[in-house]
């Protein structure tokens, strides 16, 4: 991320390339140690990038491919950690009710209802959230009192979500909140979406975090844009953001997200920069999908 100035980075939300998920990115790493390399580097640029006491977000799965599972969570935490960040806490985001795997691993247990035969789907996901350094707090009484005004966090819409503080309702009988369990419905895989073939998280994620880590005008980064969806949320709040995508072929739905081909009256400036390492991925990948798609039909 040489195009990008130490210290400059105030949040990282992200999701890197789910290693060789089998409906959208099979054999893009020739080997799950490749993956923890790209890995490696990337943790290294952000302990570089991002400014002291700041936040880093990573939307991440455990992978399995071809029955194997590989531990992306735990392995995301040690790399980050080694390049110096503090663990700070993990959330677990849980895809909503009508949300069903295409494996169906969990039916097994139905068809041979016998001890060994439990494979449950995952539902969930991890995002896991770093910090370089400690924040330091008077930093707040630098902010312009516009600008901390701007930022303030709606505490009735974080207690509607149910992840603000919880409490114990005894009327009820029940907690109020459960705050690092965030139920948000996924993006739905409809066909002629713009995200297709890309595995987008939905606006949600991002505009939480943007909101809880970051002021009016800050500076956001994506290292693994895909269809842009940080960097829309980013301007939709009012906050810079840089992006990184190795595929040049998902520059024109980047463009679509963030309104550039649209002439408005906003006065936001969107600028493209391509890099003699570009790579044409999307074509490639959905090739290798469709010849599974019609194997496995
Ligand atoms: C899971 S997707 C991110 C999706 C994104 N959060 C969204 O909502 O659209 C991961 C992206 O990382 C990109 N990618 C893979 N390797 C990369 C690399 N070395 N540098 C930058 N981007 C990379 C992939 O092409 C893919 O678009």
């Amino acid at each position: 991320m040489k195009e990008l100035e130490d210290n400059s980075v105030h949040l990282v939300v992200t999701s890197p390339p789910y290693f060789n998920a089998p409906f959208d990115y099979p054999g893009l790493f020739k080997t799950y140690k490749d993956f923890l390399t790209m890995m490696k580097g990337v943790a290294k640029e952000l302990r570089r990038v991002m400014a002291q006491g700041r936040i880093c977000c990573f939307v991440v799965d455990d992978m399995l491919v071809n029955g194997d599972k590989f531990p992306v969570v735990a392995d995301v935490t040690k790399t980050m950690m080694r390049a110096g960040f503090r663990y700070r806490d993990k959330i677990i985001w849980i895809k909503p009710k009508g949300y069903v795997r295409i494996s169906r691993r969990s039916g097994v247990i139905l068809q041979h209802p016998y001890p060994m035969y439990f494979y449950p789907d995952n539902l969930q996901e991890s995002i896991l959230i770093f910090q370089k350094g400690k924040f330091d707090y008077s930093y707040l009484k630098q902010v312009s009192p516009e600008i901390l005004e701007a930022s303030r966090i709606d505490s009735k819409e974080f207690n509607s979500l149910g992840i603000a503080l919880t409490v114990w309702d005894d009327s009820s009988g029940e907690r109020n909140a459960v705050p690092d369990t965030w139920q948000i419905t996924n993006v739905l895989p409809m066909k002629g979406r713009l995200e297709e073939g890309v595995a987008a998280f939905p606006d949600e994620i991002p505009r939480r975090l943007i909101k809880l880590f970051t002021f009016v005008g800050e500076n956001v980064l994506d290292p693994f844009a895909g269809s842009g969806t940080t960097l829309k949320v980013a301007k939709d709040l009012r906050r810079n953001s840089f992006g990184y995508e190795i595929d040049v072929e998902l520059r024109s739905i980047i463009a679509e997200k963030l309104g550039y081909n649209q002439t408005g009256l906003s006065d936001d400036k969107v600028e493209f920069v391509e890099r003699p390492d570009a790579e044409h991925l999307r074509t490639k990948l959905q090739k290798i999908v469709r010849q599974k798609e019609s194997v496995a039909t």
